[in-house]
């Protein structure tokens, strides 16, 4: 099982004493996180791309979650979580509306005052996407990174407010607390 991610590590102490007890891990891959707050006593969503999740459903593993769905289940739920974690799935969406959508879709399963922890790769210092690209990561032929100024740009108009960031290695991982109304 590959390594759980440090941010989920670094703050699962945090969320258990803010009271969360019920995740969505959105973007689950191999279910490291998942797994790992499963095992850590939280009760533990995960989804996923329709074609990643045929291939998870085998797992025996995935009988430690409460549940398993697809990005289109997902889509007309409304899990009421106490926290989103969503780790290196933000920067891999191509497109400005399937990132919105990908947002929104966190957003409705979140509860009023709940937590999203998102991780994504952060800019190198100094460098280009690549010959002839202006744009600093941000096309969409390029790897795609974000500072936590420019998350809080883009998840503040879903009414989440950043509480807490942190830079390690060449990922940035935020905190953000979403609107009680
Ligand atoms: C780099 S992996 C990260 C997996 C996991 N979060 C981790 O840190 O190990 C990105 C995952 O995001 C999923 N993904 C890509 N686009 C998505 C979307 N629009 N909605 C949900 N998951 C998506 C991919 O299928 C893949 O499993």
């Amino acid at each position: 099982m590959p390594q759980t991610a440090v941010s989920i590590r670094r703050y699962a102490n945090f969320f258990r004493k803010s009271g969360a007890t019920r995740v969505l891990d959105y973007g689950t891959g191999t279910m490291r996180n998942a797994l790992y707050l499963a095992g850590q006593g939280f009760t533990v969503y995960a989804a996923d791309l329709p074609e990643q999740v045929a291939a998870l459903i085998p797992c025996p593993a995935v009988q430690r979650l409460a549940g398993l769905m697809d990005t289109e289940q997902l889509a007309i739920c409304r899990l009421n979580v106490d926290l989103v974690v969503s780790t290196y799935v933000f920067n891999i969406i191509p497109g400005y509306e399937e990132q919105r959508r990908y947002v929104a879709n966190a957003v409705r399963n979140l509860r009023p005052g709940g937590y999203l922890l998102m991780e994504v790769r952060c800019p190198r210092e100094g460098s280009v996407c690549g010959a002839g690209c202006s744009h600093y990561f941000k096309c969409p032929g390029c790897a795609k990174t974000y500072t936590h100024t420019e998350l809080d740009q883009l998840l503040r108009p879903f009414g989440l407010r950043r509480i807490s960031h942190y830079y390690r290695r060449r990922a940035v991982a935020a905190i953000y607390k979403k609107s009680e109304e």
